[in-house]
């Protein structure tokens, strides 16, 4: 590309012109342009997304080969987020986990150092290249109990210890919108010659406003996944893998990308990422005045509401947002910074202050006067703003927020099991008090998975599927001691808890029975409720 249009978005001008031609179809997909369908009735609003729904014929270009405007939407998009390289991904953050583990461990018995509580593309990365995995413990924010990221120390330590490592990947931000530092990490990858991965699904904003934190390309990372469609406006699926640096073998990971991706890719998908990319790379930082203003709308709201707490770092990173490379100026922090010094504005976690709700109650709650938030565990609720989000629906947010604590003024407190319940009436619990019920709430959240290892012993994955003749269905609470024969995936986040081949803690055996009593649901296993688990018909320490 000679020159850098921002403003151009040659995927969606392309379908756009595709469809003004009114080209007759001798070519897949068989819905002719919605016609199949005879019109508006049967399609509805799809007739009309058909209409640009088209595939690889002369003129759009192609995906796993791309030379004309794929090509150019894809440089477009590199140059909008600061990467040597960019790929559109058409399975969401998903594919990229997937292609970048299979690029770093090409060959079955390879190690990676990752954090444990990792999304479960991630495990299945680990599944489908044979991979080593050494787990990392995450660093923890003490206020809230959510896990962040591991410390740089951490790495180092695994790094020393096992230097046949390919790589090391870390999530930032997580799915609370909470970050450390990520430039320290990527400086002691560099310096033991492996890459930084990261995956940035919940972070494709990152770096584009001064109110934002940097983003990973920013801080030195070497490959990283974006969800697209999760916090700028790409339709769902729409997602980006981004590179640099000479780390990361280029030509494999295409043919990676090629192993994981549909060879049949959504053009809308496709479009809507380019469209994005041309929102944020046209107005730049004006992109978000909205969508902060209306954030700021619900801080000053909160400010008068003193019944709800908002997670905030306590001691916040200062960085401004420098270009690619920037991390090489950076300095290394002092040994102890905050687990978690960086907080998204646009993921507002709040939490009822009095310890009277409980996260799922006051999602709950906001839900029936038609406040959906994206997620909430034991203690908070995570509301997901946007680039798209409004001032006056933020008010309509604070309206509920007021009327649920008029409905529950004077209520008890009663978080998760095991906390101490106790009478509040109208009086706020001491900020003391409050604290600890936020430690002892948190640890019960779906995005927490604590090993009892800083850096736990290589775990070798497989796709060697379980033997139903090796494993019985146990109840859960009998399940401490034994191993694990499926995986168990708490949604949302999507972390798994336990993958098949873990032997199962009494921590986690506990945390299991909470989560399935109060109602959480579960992805992979046999039993979605969780009353029973599937187990090896092996005891630690001996046979079955
Ligand atoms: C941390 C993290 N990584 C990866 C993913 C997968 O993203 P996608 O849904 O775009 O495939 C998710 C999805 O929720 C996630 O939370």
């Amino acid at each position: 590309m000679d020159r850098i249009q921002p403003g151009r978005a040659p995927v969606y001008e392309m379908l756009e012109q595709y469809r003004v031609k009114g080209n007759i179809s001798y070519h897949v997909p068989g819905h002719k342009n919605g016609q199949a369908y005879g019109g508006q009735e049967s399609a509805g609003f799809l007739s009309e997304v058909m209409r640009y729904d088209v595939t690889e014929i002369t003129g759009t270009d192609d995906l796993h080969h791309p030379e004309g405007v794929i090509r150019e939407a894809q440089q477009l998009a590199a140059d909008c987020f600061g990467a040597e390289e960019s790929f559109f991904l058409v399975g969401g953050s998903t594919a990229g986990n997937l292609a970048l583990i299979l690029t770093v461990c090409p060959e079955p018995g390879m190690t990676l150092i990752l954090q444990r509580n990792v999304h479960k593309s991630v495990i299945h990365g680990l599944m489908l290249a044979g991979a080593r995995a050494v787990f990392l413990e995450p660093q923890l924010d003490p206020l809230s109990g959510l896990a962040v990221a591991p410390a740089a120390e951490t790495v180092q330590a695994a790094l020393a210890a096992y230097p046949e490592a390919a790589a090391v990947l870390v999530t930032m931000p997580n799915y609370y919108g909470m970050g450390s530092d990520l430039a320290p990490l990527a400086q002691v990858c560099h310096t033991s010659g492996v890459p930084l991965l990261v995956d940035e699904a919940h972070g494709a904003h990152y770096g584009q406003h001064p109110a934002l934190p940097a983003g990973a390309l920013m801080c030195g990372a070497d490959g990283v996944v974006q969800s697209t469609h999760k916090m700028l406006p790409a339709l769902t699926m729409g997602a980006m893998l981004h590179v640099q640096g000479p780390w990361l073998d280029r030509a494999l990971l295409r043919q990676r990308l090629a192993m994981v991706q549909s060879s049949s890719p959504s053009y809308p998908v496709m479009a809507s990422l380019d469209l994005a990319r041309r929102l944020v790379h046209s107005q730049r930082a004006d992109a978000f005045t909205a969508g902060l203003a209306a954030v700021d709308v619900l801080l000053r709201g909160l400010a008068t509401l003193p019944r709800y707490g908002l997670l905030q770092p306590a001691e916040p990173l200062q960085r401004a947002c420098g270009g690619a490379g920037a991390a090489a100026a950076m300095s290394t922090p002092p040994p102890g910074r905050a687990a978690y010094c960086t907080q998204d504005p646009f993921k507002a976690v709040i939490y009822d202050a009095a310890g009277v709700l409980g996260g799922f109650e006051l999602q709950r709650r906001l839900e029936e006067k038609g406040m959906v938030p994206e997620m909430s565990d034991d203690r908070h609720v995570v509301l997901a703003f946007s680039l798209g989000s409004k001032a006056e629906d933020t008010q309509r947010l604070l309206a509920a927020l007021q009327e649920i604590a008029e409905e529950t003024a004077g209520g008890t407190v009663g978080l998760s099991e095991g906390t101490t319940t106790r009478e509040s009436s109208t009086e706020y619990l001491q900020t003391e008090t409050a604290e600890k019920l936020v430690l002892a709430s948190a640890q019960n959240s779906t995005w927490n998975n604590f090993t009892t290892d800083l850096i736990s012993r290589p775990v070798l994955f497989s796709m060697k599927p379980v033997n139903p003749l090796e494993t019985e269905r146990v109840r859960l609470e009998y399940s401490a001691g034994r191993m694990a024969a499926e995986m168990v995936i708490p949604y949302p986040p999507g972390i798994p808890l336990l993958y098949p081949g873990e032997w199962i803690s009494e921590d986690i055996c506990n945390r299991l029975v909470g989560l399935s009593k109060g109602g959480a649901k579960f992805q992979a296993c046999a039993d979605p409720a969780l009353q029973h688990i599937l187990v090896y018909n092996i005891k630690k320490g001996g046979d079955a």
